[in-house]
This record gives C-alpha cells, sequence and structure tokens, in this order.
C-alpha cells in the first residue's frame, strides 16, 4: 500500500452523470488487483470533504494510467467532476481483498449494476485472451448513460448486454432480471458469477448462484471513514457457519465469496 500525490491526466464525462478519471501512477499499476480500491482526497487550498472516499481500480491504461469510473452523488464525488488536467489528488492503495480469477476451465459471468461498473472492467483487462472473448458482461443502469461507456467496454472484447429500467436502451428491466433470464438460458460451462452493485441486486444474484450451486464473488459498498481497518465503521455480518462474527468490508472485502455473508442482515 502506498500514499501518493498524483496528477490528472484526464477527467471527461462519460454518461448522464457519470465521469471516467485517469492519473499516472507506476508504483500502483505494479501493484494493483482488479476489484482494489483507492481512498482518495483532493489536493489544494480547501481540505472539503475531509475524509477521503473510496473508489474502485476502473482498470489499467497504457503508460501506467490508472482509471477511475465515478458518478456523481454529493459532495465529493461533484468537487471530484470540477477537477482539471494537472490538479492534484492525493490516493492511498491499492487497498481491500480483490476478485480471485476464474481457472482455465471456467467461464467468467460479470454483473454491473450502475456503478458496479466500475472494477468490472479491470477485471475483464485481467482475463487471459480467451476467457476474455467468452466472458459475458451484464451491465444494467435506470437508464441510458451513453454510447461511450459501453463502447470502451465492449473494446475489451468481451459479450456485453445492457439492461435499463426505463427501456431506453437494450433489455427493458433490471440487470437482475437479465441475468437470471440468461443464465437459465445459455451460461458458460462452469461459470463463475462477479457482480457488483446495490446490495438487493447482489443479495438476488447470491440466491440465484445458491440455487445453481455457483462460484459467486460479491464486491460489497460500505460507508468507510479510514478504509484501512481502523474505524471499525464498515462492519457487516458474516454468515452463522462463519468462525466470526462481522467482517469489515474495507480489509476483508470488498469482494467476497458471496455464501460467507449474512445477506438478511446487510
Ligand atoms: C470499496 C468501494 C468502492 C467504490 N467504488 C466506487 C467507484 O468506483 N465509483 C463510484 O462512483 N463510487 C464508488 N464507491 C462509492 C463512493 O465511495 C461514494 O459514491 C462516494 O463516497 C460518495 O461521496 P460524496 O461525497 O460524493 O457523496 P455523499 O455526500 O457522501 O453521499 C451522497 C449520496 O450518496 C450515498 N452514498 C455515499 N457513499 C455511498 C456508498 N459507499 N454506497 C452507497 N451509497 C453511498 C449517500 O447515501 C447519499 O445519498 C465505492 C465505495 C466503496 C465502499
Ligand atoms: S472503513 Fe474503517 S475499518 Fe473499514
Amino acid at each position: 500500500m502506498i500514499e501518493e500525490s498524483v496528477f490528472i491526466e484526464f477527467n471527461r464525462q462519460m454518461g448522464n452523470d457519470i465521469w471516467l478519471m485517469g492519473f499516472r501512477s507506476e508504483a500502483l499499476a505494479s501493484l494493483a488487483k482488479p476489484g482494489q480500491f483507492l481512498m482518495i482526497r483532493i489536493q489544494g487550498n480547501s481540505q472539503d470533504p475531509l475524509i477521503r472516499r473510496p473508489f474502485s481500480i476502473h482498470g489499467i491504461g497504457e503508460g501506467n494510467i490508472i482509471l477511475i469510473l465515478y458518478q456523481t452523488v454529493g459532495r465529493f464525488t461533484s468537487l471530484l467532476s470540477l477537477t482539471r488536467n494537472h490538479d492534484q489528488i492525493s490516493v492511498i492503495g491499492p487497498l481491500g481483498k480483490g476478485f480471485r480469477l476464474p481457472g482455465s476451465k471456467q467461464g467468467a459471468v460479470l454483473v454491473a449494476g450502475g456503478m458496479g461498473l466500475a472494477p468490472m472492467y479491470f477485471l475483464a483487462q485481467a482475463l487471459p485472451p480467451d476467457a476474455r472473448r467468452n466472458a459475458k458482461l451484464f451491465i444494467g443502469f435506470s437508464t441510458f448513460q451513453g454510447a461511450g461507456l459501453i463502447d470502451l467496454i465492449k473494446g475489451l472484447g468481451l459479450q456485453v448486454s445492457l439492461a435499463t429500467e426505463d427501456g431506453s436502451m437494450g433489455f427493458t428491466g433490471t440487470v437482475t432480471d437479465l441475468f437470471e433470464q440468461a443464465i437459465d438460458r445459455d451460461a458458460p460451462e462452469e461459470p463463475v458469477i462477479y457482480a457488483c452493485g446495490p446490495h438487493a441486486m447482489l443479495k438476488k444474484i447470491a440466491q440465484k448462484a445458491g440455487r445453481l450451486n455457483l462460484t459467486c464473488y460479491v464486491s460489497l459498498e460500505s460507508y468507510m471513514a479510514c478504509g484501512l481497518g481502523i474505524c471499525l465503521g464498515c462492519a457487516i455480518r458474516a454468515a452463522r457457519n462463519q468462525d466470526t462474527e462481522y467482517y469489515y468490508v474495507c480489509k476483508d472485502g470488498p469482494v467476497f465469496s458471496a455464501e460467507i455473508i449474512d445477506w438478511e442482515a446487510l
């Protein structure tokens, strides 16, 4: 784990309220694994907001560019969207435990709800070329966010299907519905499910994977004050059969095997 001050190389609007930011870091590019995250603070005269915010490492671009995909939801992300090339941010990471890649005979099925897309690009980047070509990605948004975002991930060569809840593009409905129909119809051999998105969506995906006896990894979100396992503010309940009562999303996750979580308590 390192703490670094870096200069923003670009910060582009990709959708209605979704932005893609890049900065150069050789150290992070060599250390980071898909599913890990960074704690970010904007540098400058203001310490506003005081607490760093967690963001998944979206991917690694050419020249050791670290990509962050984010949605403007509040104070920090709105300020982040106003930063320009050469502005400075401070990053701590890579943090947490990432995704376990599928075995050579297993197929990857990625399911992203909204900003759950953020860690999926890096996961797809890390798959061997054959596995990537056969991998399926299901993405869901409440409304279509623009072609740029989808084209970016399609550029990696995996099979992408889109759902929008308002029917503005692709399948009409939730990504969970789309996933459930597709996995019943044409699942790849020995699929491993990777899901990120709102907790209610993850619970449904985990339940479906459980019924089909499939390996399933979920990337969870939680409010994080420290991101380092110190404040204990990101505790979630472990499933009853585990040898601990709680897991901490920042240090035991954010990626968990779905069966070790108490989904009823989440
Ligand atoms: C491990 C991890 C990785 C993440 N990766 C990404 C990412 O790659 N891209 C991205 O856009 N976001 C990501 N998030 C969520 C991101 O951290 C929050 O959106 C951000 O902290 C919001 O800060 P804010 O000051 O803009 O909003 P705030 O003013 O803090 O909150 C605004 C609104 O967003 C909601 N909110 C805030 N934080 C969260 C959260 N963690 N989960 C759910 N709702 C929240 C609040 O309830 C409130 O309604 C991640 C969170 C975690 C824990
Ligand atoms: S965020 Fe502080 S312990 Fe996890």
